[in-house]
């Protein structure tokens, strides 16, 4: 068997994922919207082998144990499962940005894993029929390499690791529908990444490691009573934003973006115990880009479980915006990223993957 080497990049909810409806599936809640992050990127490496023992997992040059090993292990076993092998699977993986801070490591981690990993058990999902698109707007994804996948299986699978990393599967400006079950909850895209030139200046506040995980935190988004209302209201929003992306409209894009973080940002606020992500420096980003789009600049903030603010601006603005941004205190450093690609498989990982120590 030969290894694979898969890139995906992380993406920003416009449209927050918050709470399950079942939380083994990542059966979300609600839909979501969201941007891939071009430049940000997971590179993974997997290999099935008849002589290993067990699954070996490498994660940033750390040998994985505990949870981390095991929530890889159990996508493996999902691989194996379809593929009809028994092998364990050597995975090597590495980020090209921090981990746990309000940059969705888990979903560009998964999302590289699934394709991968689906690709190195032999499965060859490009021989399977592309399924139509449940969204208005749908178009397929060619990955490089012309292989054209089932991107709605690989974006279940994906799914399934980590929720919103179903949504770093196709390219673009994305949407995950909630589905009624397993089989119709996956995402697409919406728009490819040349549809709107936006940029993400993600305002880094902190880089430690955050205290609870959105895993937990999913699990604990139905003790507020705020959620429902939340949930309820989510096809209005989904709505909206879709509306705003397809028709480049700004003014209504950052509208909506605002409120649908803040509305998360308050069913954290009031779970049983609170979850408080932000710091002091992030409100002060927060009043930072709102008064500059009052003064006319096309600028609006998104926030996820994580300090970090991340700034959505037109690529036109984000020098002006990056500046703003980077002068406020305590944001130690801006990083940009524009629309980013799907998932996507890189050739010759042979030379990519090492024996472990
Ligand atoms: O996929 P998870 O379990 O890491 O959840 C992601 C949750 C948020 O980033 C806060 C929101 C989102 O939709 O990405």
């Amino acid at each position: 068997m030969h290894p694979f080497t898969a890139l995906a990049n992380p993406n920003i909810a416009f449209i927050k994922y918050w709470g399950n409806r079942n939380d083994a599936l990542s059966l979300p809640a609600n839909g979501s919207i969201s941007m891939n992050l071009e430049g940000l990127e997971t590179r993974t490496t997997v290999i099935f082998d008849t002589r290993l023992p067990a699954d070996e997992i490498k994660i940033n040059g750390k040998i994985a144990r505990g949870m981390a090993h095991a929530r890889v292990s159990k996508m493996l076993d999902e691989v194996r499962a379809l593929a009809g092998i028994q092998h364990f699977a050597r995975v090597e993986s590495e980020n090209n940005f921090p981990t746990g801070t309000g940059i969705a490591s888990s979903a560009s981690a998964f999302a590289a894993l699934a394709l991968a990993a689906t690709k190195a058990a032999g499965l060859d999902p490009s021989t399977s029929s592309h399924r139509p698109g449940v969204l208005p707007g749908y178009h397929p994804d060619v990955l490089p390499g012309g292989h054209l996948f089932d991107l709605a299986a690989l974006s279940r699978l994906a799914r399934r690791g980590s929720g919103s990393a179903c949504r770093s599967i196709p390219g673009g400006f994305v949407e995950w529908a909630a589905g009624t079950g397993d089989a119709d909850s996956y995402a697409v895209s919406i728009a490819p990444p040349e549809h709107w030139d936006l940029t993400d200046c993600i305002a880094m506040i902190s880089t430690d490691h955050k205290l609870t995980g959105s895993t937990e935190g999913h699990t604990m988004a139905g003790t507020s009573a705020l959620q429902s209302a939340r949930v309820d209201d989510a096809p209005r929003r989904l709505g909206i934003c879709r509306h705003a992306i397809l028709n480049r409209d700004f003014a209504a894009f950052a509208e909506i973006v605002e409120e649908d973080s803040i509305l998360m940002h308050a069913v954290m606020m009031t779970s049983r115990p609170p979850l408080f992500y932000w710091q002091p420096a992030t409100l002060a980003v927060i009043q930072a880009v709102r008064a500059a789009r009052a003064k006319g600049l096309p600028v609006c903030y998104t926030i996820d479980a994580g300090p970090n603010v991340h700034v959505i601006c037109t690529w036109a603005a984000a020098e002006k915006t990056a500046k703003l941004v980077g002068n406020i205190p305590g944001v130690r450093e801006v990083r940009l990223a524009k629309v980013g690609g799907p998932a996507r498989l890189v050739e010759n990982s042979s030379t990519i993957l090492m024996r472990f120590e």
